[in-house]
């Protein structure tokens, strides 16, 4: 059932959060165009399990997508959370956004059963990222895209959701993602 919430801060006034489970609902067209405009050239919208979306009004303003994976690092198999698709319109870029809806994020996600999240970005995210709670855990990423092994230096980080969880355990000399799109 999606639910929405009121949100507050640097936000956009009237902003509330939608948490989507399924893909039940999508607003495909309005995530189009926030794709274009935070990404450019996306014209496919990521499978997710859960998504996490800020409206203004009736405008798609940020989005936050999970998708559930299995890991195999360092000869042991860990079961966690993808995040994907992080972005908040150009326009209100800088406004908290996307800080706000991965802290929404893991907060639903803290009550559910998976014990962490990993995700990909470019070394000016590091400290966006570190700031709501991932570490490092490898200097690069490994994914198979059209079949073939890619090697990306862009770093990988974590988030752990249980106390029981020491993501350190993710650290690895390049992370391996599995499967890109
Ligand atoms: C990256 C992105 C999601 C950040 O969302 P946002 O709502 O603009 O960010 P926030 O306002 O929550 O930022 C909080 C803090 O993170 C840091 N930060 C945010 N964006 C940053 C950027 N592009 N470069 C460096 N630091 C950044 C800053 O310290 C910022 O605080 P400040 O504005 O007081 O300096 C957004 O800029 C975006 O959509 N970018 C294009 C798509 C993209 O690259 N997504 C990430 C894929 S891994």
């Amino acid at each position: 059932m999606p639910n929405s919430f009121e949100v507050s801060g640097r936000t956009p006034a009237g902003s509330r959060v939608e948490h989507l489970s399924g893909d039940i609902g999508l607003p495909e067209a309005e995530l189009l165009r926030l794709f274009r405009a935070a990404f450019g050239g996306v014209d496919t919208l990521w499978p997710a399990n859960q998504r996490w979306l800020l409206w203004s009004s009736d405008k798609l303003l940020g989005h936050v997508s999970v998708q559930r994976r299995w890991f195999v690092v360092n000869k042991q198999y860990f079961e966690g959370w993808f995040v994907g698709g992080v972005c908040a319109d150009p326009v209100v870029q800088r406004s908290g956004i996307g800080t706000l809806l991965l802290r929404q994020a893991h907060t639903d996600l803290t009550l559910q059963e998976l014990g962490f999240a990993v995700l990909n970005c470019g070394h000016p995210l590091v400290g966006f990222y570190e700031n709501v709670g991932y570490v490092k855990i490898s200097d690069r990423a490994l994914y198979i895209r059209d079949g073939k092994l890619a090697l990306d230096e862009d770093p990988a980080l974590a988030i752990s959701f249980k106390q029981g969880f020491d993501v350190t355990a993710l650290m690895c000399e390049a992370f391996p993602f599995g499967f890109d799109f």
